[in-house]
């Protein structure tokens, strides 16, 4: 997509407030690749992207940012943490999968394109299925009048599947075997391919088996599946997902600290983590990885590392992996106002949440200014007094300020109900005079 970095920035401003620094980064390198699409393919090829690392301790906003620029840009994403990975010839996941999981989403973010391309053409294949069991067709010799009322059953029978007036009438459905599908991509290709063929083995053995009574409503939804097996071209599905997570693919590669090497834990450190950096590095740099949809090349895929940091440095990093992630982004603590403007001014606030949930209940809450700024407030006292866990600690309070009120909320029905500094100070300070009766209940 084509947004200049500054509307990029003030889309993330909708969700995430403050980290200006960290914001920018990443909508110029998104810019960047964007600008390098429009390139000779010559030189495409040498322009590599620069991947980032993120430094900021727990709850800023590090995974929220590349979350929902993901989700606006529609680009293939995944996000994985870097201590879940064993060193290659070790029991666990090897680095590699990361980039099959990244096809995977790829190919689930075009197939879904393409569905909706293809609504129609799917949505009549999926009725006349089911019609068709509900209505058994004529035989060819009957007469025109008789062709005539059975065209009219038909399209009034028709009407009520769509209506869903049909939905809890049994039917008989054939499954499909393409609709046992494996999609483990925790495997290795080899394996996948052999995964693979067994299934279909069994399911040409289990032929008569595959008859199934189920609803019309079930009905609906397998075959809409069937239908898109059937009605779209995986092929190329495949094949513009793979070229898609090639060129504008995103890894958020998450707790990147976690697998460095830090001076003051060397010795007790698992040795595989200096592995796993090791495996890491021709991933980041550009290599050619085998998924069972084709071979992808990571050449330009962007990396988003993220980390806190906090007992190991950057530089605790190997050489080699450091110098893979040149653009270097702080996200900074949250202050008091920040807090302040993440419970008022991001939509869906977590203020926005409660009001619609106990809304169900018919209870009408307000929060007056004054008790945000104290739940605020609060909230970063807890942070600076405790574990600074950021924006996480407003959940936390904002769950004990209302638990009572959550709780009775059926009593207060149809009430307009105004949460003031007051009351917030009545729940909290107890709590978070008291350190060791914070560290519990925050
Ligand atoms: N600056 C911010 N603006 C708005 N919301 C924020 C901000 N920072 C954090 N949040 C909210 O706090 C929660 C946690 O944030 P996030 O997942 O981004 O933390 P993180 O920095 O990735 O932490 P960790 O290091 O623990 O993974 C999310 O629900 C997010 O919406
Ligand atoms: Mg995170």
């Amino acid at each position: 997509m084509n947004l200049t970095p500054k509307e990029i920035v003030a889309y993330l401003d909708n969700y995430v407030i403050a980290q200006n620094d960290a914001k920018k980064t990443i909508a110029l390198a998104l810019r960047t690749r964007y600008r390098r699409m429009q390139l000779d393919k010559e030189l495409q090829d040498e322009i590599m992207p620069k991947n980032i690392l993120m430094i900021g301790s727990t709850g800023v906003g590090k995974t929220e940012i590349s979350r929902r620029l993901a989700k606006m840009m529609k680009v293939p994403f995944i996000k994985v943490e870097a201590s879940k990975y064993t060193e290659v010839g070790f029991v666990g996941r090897d680095v590699e999968s990361m980039i099959r999981d990244l096809v995977v989403n790829s190919i689930s973010i075009v197939k879904t394109e393409q569905e909706e391309n293809n609504k129609e053409k799917i949505e009549n294949y999926v009725l006349n299925k089911i019609v068709e069991k509900l209505l058994p067709p004529l035989p060819e010799s009957t007469s025109e009048s008789k062709k005539d009322d059975y065209q009219r059953l038909l399209e009034a029978m028709e009407t009520r599947v769509i209506s869903g007036e049909m939905d809890n009438k049994i039917i008989e459905l054939e499954i499909d075997k393409i609709n046992i599908e494996f999609n483990d991509t925790n495997l290795p290709p080899e394996m996948a391919k052999v995964q693979e063929s067994f299934s279909q083995i069994f399911s040409s053995i289990n032929k008569e088996d595959k008859k199934k009574e189920v609803t019309v409503k079930d009905a609906k939804s397998m075959l809409k599946l069937e239908a898109s097996n059937k009605l779209l071209d995986m092929t190329n599905i495949n094949a513009e997902a793979l070229r898609r997570a090639e060129n504008g693919g995103i890894i958020f590669l998450d707790e990147i600290d976690k697998i460095a090497l830090s001076e003051k834990s060397q010795g007790r450190n698992d040795p595989s983590k200096e592995g796993v950096q090791r495996d890491l590095l021709p991933i980041v740099e550009g290599s050619s990885v085998t998924t069972k949809y084709g071979v992808i090349n990571t050449d330009h895929i962007l990396f988003i590392a993220a980390g806190a940091f906090h007992v190991s440095k950057p530089s605790d990093l190997i050489p080699e992996l450091q110098g893979r992630f040149p653009l270097r982004v702080e996200l900074e603590s949250l202050t008091e106002e920040t807090l302040y403007k993440i419970l008022t001014q991001t939509q869906n606030s977590l203020l926005k949440q409660y009001e619609a949930l106990l809304g169900v209940e018919g209870m009408n809450l307000i929060f007056e200014d004054e008790a945000v700024k104290a739940i605020a407030k609060l909230a970063h006292k807890a942070n600076e007094t405790t574990e600074d866990i950021g924006a996480r600690r407003l959940h936390t309070v904002l769950e004990k300020v209302l638990e009572e009120i959550s709780f009775d909320a059926d009593e207060h029905s149809g009430e307009d109900y105004k949460i003031t500094a007051e009351y917030v100070h009545e729940k909290l300070d107890m709590v978070v005079e008291d350190d060791d009766l914070s560290r519990y209940i925050l």
